[in-house]
């Protein structure tokens, strides 16, 4: 039997995803960034995300059924964020996506977002299947899964403050780089020394959790020092330091998850997963162990819509859709 044909629509924050997935198969896979919009407040303004996607969506939903050939009433079933995110932006990609799928006669599927990080790497590794490991990381969250079964989502480890995109982004903006802070950092860092400082790695005591406030507190009071002795520290320095120290305790984490759990396969979701160094350090890691690893490209780590598509798909085969009076969640969470 063919593979069920589904929309998928991503619209819990600054990006506005929409793509057609059949399977793990990305037929289409449309975004549309409000980086420019943002970037002059220095980070996301809720109104003004949701505006943009008032705005974006439809033509990016036409686009998305062009593109992969699709006609409307091919869909086997329209999927979208549900949470958690922005209200105001999830109910724009919420509230079109339920109304398309009323309108064709199809069923709708309210998506986590994070789930669907989780199943972006499917997208490029159609042989991706539990048991495994599966680093999270975006401008929210930060978390260690135990993926025991497809649907089954064993929490291990998370952050108990900043997400680590949330540290990239704040550290950025405190060194005067612009928004988006992650990809700024990333490319900063280039032939930076990254033990140029010593910045901390924090919670050394609980092997799977995350803390990023300190990191914060650290590089502001290493920079003010060192400004008060009279040196300015080339950025690449403190860029390197900085992603390093991020980069350090998110791999240490999750390889303290596979170690404990002995299994054979780690993958990683979210926007800070596109980090060249982040993804350098967990290949580094896998191959010493001989794991392997399973990491969707960029495009697919940063919010899109094949991802929300991909976990839709597995829930309509499952028999789970969303009822018609379903509304979208901010605080949801995985597992
Ligand atoms: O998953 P995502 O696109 O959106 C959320 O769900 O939040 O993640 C966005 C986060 C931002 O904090 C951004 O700075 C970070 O991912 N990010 C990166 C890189 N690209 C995006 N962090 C480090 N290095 C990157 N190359
Ligand atoms: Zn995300």
């Amino acid at each position: 039997m063919a593979e069920p044909i589904i929309l998928g629509i991503e619209t819990s924050c600054d990006e506005t995803g929409v793509a057609v997935v059949q399977g793990t198969t990305v037929r289409s896979n449309v975004l549309g960034t409000q980086t420019e919009e943002h970037s002059r407040f220095g980070g996301v303004v809720p109104e003004v995300a949701a505006r943009a996607h008032i705005e974006a969506i439809r033509p990016l939903a036409h686009a998305a059924l062009a593109k992969a050939g699709v006609h409307p009433e091919e869909l086997d079933a329209v999927a979208a964020t549900r949470g958690p995110g922005l209200s105001g932006a999830l109910l724009v990609g919420f509230a079109y996506g339920k109304a398309l799928a009323w309108s064709l006669g199809k069923p709708f599927i309210g998506v986590d977002h994070m789930e669907g990080h989780l199943f972006a790497p499917r997208l490029e590794h159609a042989d991706f299947e539990p048991p495994a490991i599966v680093v999270l990381a975006s401008g929210g969250h930060s978390q260690i899964v135990h993926l025991t079964e497809w649907g089954s989502y064993e929490v291990m480890g998370r952050t108990i403050d900043d997400a680590a995109g949330e540290a990239f982004d704040k550290l950025a903006r405190f060194i005067g780089l612009g928004y988006p802070g992650g990809p700024a950092i990333d490319k900063a860092s280039e032939g930076g020394d990254p033990t140029a400082f010593a910045f901390p790695r924090a919670l050394q005591d609980r092997p799977y959790d995350f803390s990023f406030s300190g990191l914060k507190t650290s590089v502001v009071t290493q920079l003010e020092k060192a400004k008060d002795s009279g040196s300015v520290p080339p950025l690449a320095d403190v860029a390197a330091s900085i992603q390093e120290a991020i980069v350090d305790v998110l791999v240490a984490k999750t390889f303290n998850a596979v170690d404990a759990t002995g299994v054979t396969v780690v993958a990683g979701g979210g926007g800070v997963l596109a980090n060249r160094r982040l993804r350098e350090e967990l290949a580094n890691q896998a191959d010493k162990r001989g794991v392997r690893l399973l990491l969707p490209s960029p495009a697919y780590c940063t919010d899109n819509g094949a991802m929300i598509a991909a976990a839709g798909s597995f829930h309509l085969k499952r028999g789970n859709v969303s009822s018609w009076g379903s509304d979208i969640d901010t605080s949801l969470t995985l597992g």
